[in-house]
């Protein structure tokens, strides 16, 4: 890095524009401006070494070892380039994409691809690596097929009803899209809808299923990514929220989501009840299920509300673990995080059908409405 300098001038010297925003891992990034404005080249100096031309060989080793990464690599360019000018937007899918790939292909991103500090505060999973097995590239492949029971119309239905009319004639704004199970359909009805998911790997199954054109999908954080414009509705399903493994990272969601709903909008969370009366005193694990297609287990840490799922899948005789980090809360603390908002509760149910909520009730639907 110390010839960077020169280089610079050089290069300045030829259109060339420093973009320090760019700068991360050892590298020096600049543009090159034509007269009318238009950006002709993308150029990066790195030091042989260090962490971005670590990460960056590291990712074109991938590129060249798996024909499938390449051709969604070149896919997401594609449309992000024809669909807009965002390059914000197409920074940050392409920071996911890579970054999932790198995890996959075991290789650690030590640059701007690593989690942000930001990240790492909030929660956010995004180690989606094979080996964490959260929504990277290995689980969004089975996930539709591990998930059945959740995409059977007598679960997705009454959802969907309940989210139209909540909805109304306003938009609809799904954090955690996922692979469209709950979206897809809510946008059939004609429900102008956006959603935000954080694993390129999942938005790629839903951008691949008919209808996903009528979605703007948006990669992103659900804790921290704006989509432009006003929401009458805002929602998070399948215990999405908890995803999020601080109480920060659950509250700034919690933010988010007010940020975007205009007055008398509302935000709609989906979750399970935490199973503490099961728990005996000084018990940690709970099972979830046992069949032959696997085992689950969920592991509680009632200090800190950490929940791991630790999910094994039995396939072709082998067993593959797909475990999950999470932070639960009880169904107060997220009524409290929409108080910290400018949210308050209106409605919490049972389920979708509006069933009443009891001690006994393993799950709620939660309505906040925005002041
Ligand atoms: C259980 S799936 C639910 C997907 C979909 N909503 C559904 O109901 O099938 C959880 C989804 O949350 C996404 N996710 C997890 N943490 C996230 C975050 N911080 N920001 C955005 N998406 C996140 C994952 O990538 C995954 O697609």
């Amino acid at each position: 890095m110390a010839t960077a300098p020169a280089c610079v001038a050089a290069l300045t010297g030829i259109d060339y524009r420093r973009a320090p925003e760019g700068d991360f891992g050892g590298r020096v990034f600049l543009r090159r401006v034509a007269a009318d404005g238009r950006v002709s080249h993308h150029l990066s100096l790195a030091e042989h070494g260090a962490a971005y031309w670590l990460d960056h060989l590291a990712f074109r080793e991938a590129l060249r070892a798996n024909p499938e990464l390449r051709s969604r690599s070149g896919g997401l360019k594609r449309r992000l380039a024809a669909k807009h000018d965002d390059v914000e937007a197409y920074t940050r899918a392409k920071t996911l994409l890579v970054r999932e790939a790198l995890l996959a292909a075991g290789h650690t991103p030590r640059s701007g691809l690593a989690a942000s500090s930001d990240e790492r505060a909030l929660g956010t999973l995004c180690g989606m690596g094979a080996d964490e097995g959260y929504f990277g590239e290995r689980v969004a492949a089975v996930y539709d097929a591990h998930s059945t029971g959740m995409f059977d119309s007598s679960v997705v239905e009454p959802a969907v009803d309940r989210l139209a009319q909540l909805a109304g004639d306003g938009r609809a704004l799904e954090f955690a899209i996922g692979t469209g199970r709950i979206g897809l359909p809510l946008a059939e009805r004609g429900v102008a809808l956006a959603g935000i998911d954080n694993s390129e790997a999942m938005l790629e199954r839903l951008r691949e299923k008919p209808g996903a054109e009528r979605i703007e999908v948006v990669s992103g954080d659900m804790a921290t990514t704006r989509v432009a414009g006003e929401f009458s509705l805002v929602y998070l399903v399948f215990n999405t929220i908890f995803n999020l493994t601080t109480q920060d990272g659950q509250v700034a969601c919690f933010e988010n989501a007010a940020a975007h709903l205009r007055s008398g909008g509302r935000f709609v969370i989906e979750a399970r009840v935490p199973e503490l009366q099961r728990l005996p005193l000084g018990q940690t694990v709970l099972p979830w299920r046992a069949d032959p297609g696997g085992l689950s287990f969920y592991v509680y840490d009632v200090v800190t509300q950490r929940l791991s799922g630790q999910h094994f899948y039995l396939e072709e005789g082998r067993v593959q673990p797909s475990p999950i980090e999470m932070r639960y809360a009880w169904p107060a603390e997220l009524d409290l995080m929409a108080r910290v908002a400018g949210m308050r509760l209106e409605h919490r149910w049972a389920g979708w059908r509006g069933e009443p909520f009891t001690a006994l009730s393993p799950a709620h639907v939660s309505v906040y409405v925005k002041a």
